[in-house]
């Protein structure tokens, strides 16, 4: 997969995406990642791009043929329509069924947003969806298009290693995973729920599933109501 990140801050988003997990997937060549300043984009000789709202108002606004022109130099550079997000908090919600959708894609170009936002016909023109991060306002897109690129680029085929597995994770099947321990078996007075130790793998298999289930009920009453309990789960409930 590749994923370009369209931005006013480049180094930022660059350094935040040589580390770690995402790091390594690049140097290994699983994923692509380039990241590309909109400045260069600019016809104007101070490499300005953006400009008062109309209408008045705080901030500034970042100019749509600027921002058209990177979309459509990444096309043309790629030979590849890429599938453009323009993160912002008015976006949809960005969830993990979300980011398996996108996983799904070739070539994905995160469009970030600065000051009062961009020229709306932009996005009218060029952008095939708005993704919000959560219900919170950040200074700009870069945070929102690393969050992104990080939960969908762990998803893409070979990036994470069998030891990293995300089938057990929180939000995989709809619900928040269950808690973990390690050494050692007593920590500051605290012990290791007793079944773990057992090595009695469905005795360990159904304790997980209760706990994550009530840590859901509890914490995501919202993901919880969709839950759909099977009879298992019921009687493993009721112990
Ligand atoms: N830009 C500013 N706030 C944002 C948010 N919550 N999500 C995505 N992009 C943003």
């Amino acid at each position: 997969m590749r994923i370009e990140i369209a931005t006013l801050f480049p180094e930022m988003c660059e350094r935040v995406a040589d580390e770690s997990i995402i790091g390594r997937a690049r140097r290994a060549g699983k994923l692509e990642i380039a990241c590309i300043n909109i400045r260069d984009y600019s016809d104007d000789r101070f490499h300005r791009v953006d400009d008062t709202p109309y209408g008045g108002g705080m901030g500034m606004v970042i100019e749509a043929e600027p921002l058209a022109r990177c979309c459509e130099d990444a096309a043309r550079r790629n030979q590849k329509k890429p599938h453009i997000i323009y993160l912002s908090p008015k976006g949809r919600v960005f969830t993990q069924q979300k980011a398996i959708e996108l996983s799904r894609k070739e070539y994905l170009l995160l469009v970030c947003g600065h000051y009062e936002g961009v020229d709306e016909r932009f996005i009218e023109e060029l952008v095939d969806e708005e993704l919000s991060i959560g219900d919170y306002v950040l200074t700009g897109g870069e945070l929102a298009a690393l969050v992104v690129t990080d939960a969908v680029g762990r998803l893409c085929e070979g990036v994470l290693s069998d030891a990293e597995c995300y089938t057990e994770e929180s939000h995989y099947n709809g619900l928040l995973e269950y808690p973990q321990y390690t050494r050692p078996p007593e920590w500051r007075g605290r012990g290791v729920p007793e079944v773990l130790l057992s090595g009695h793998h469905a005795n360990i298999a159904g304790w997980r599933r209760v706990q994550s289930l009530r840590i859901t009920e509890r914490r995501r009453p919202d993901l919880y109501e969709r839950v759909e309990l099977t009879r298992q789960d019921r009687k493993l409930l009721e112990k």
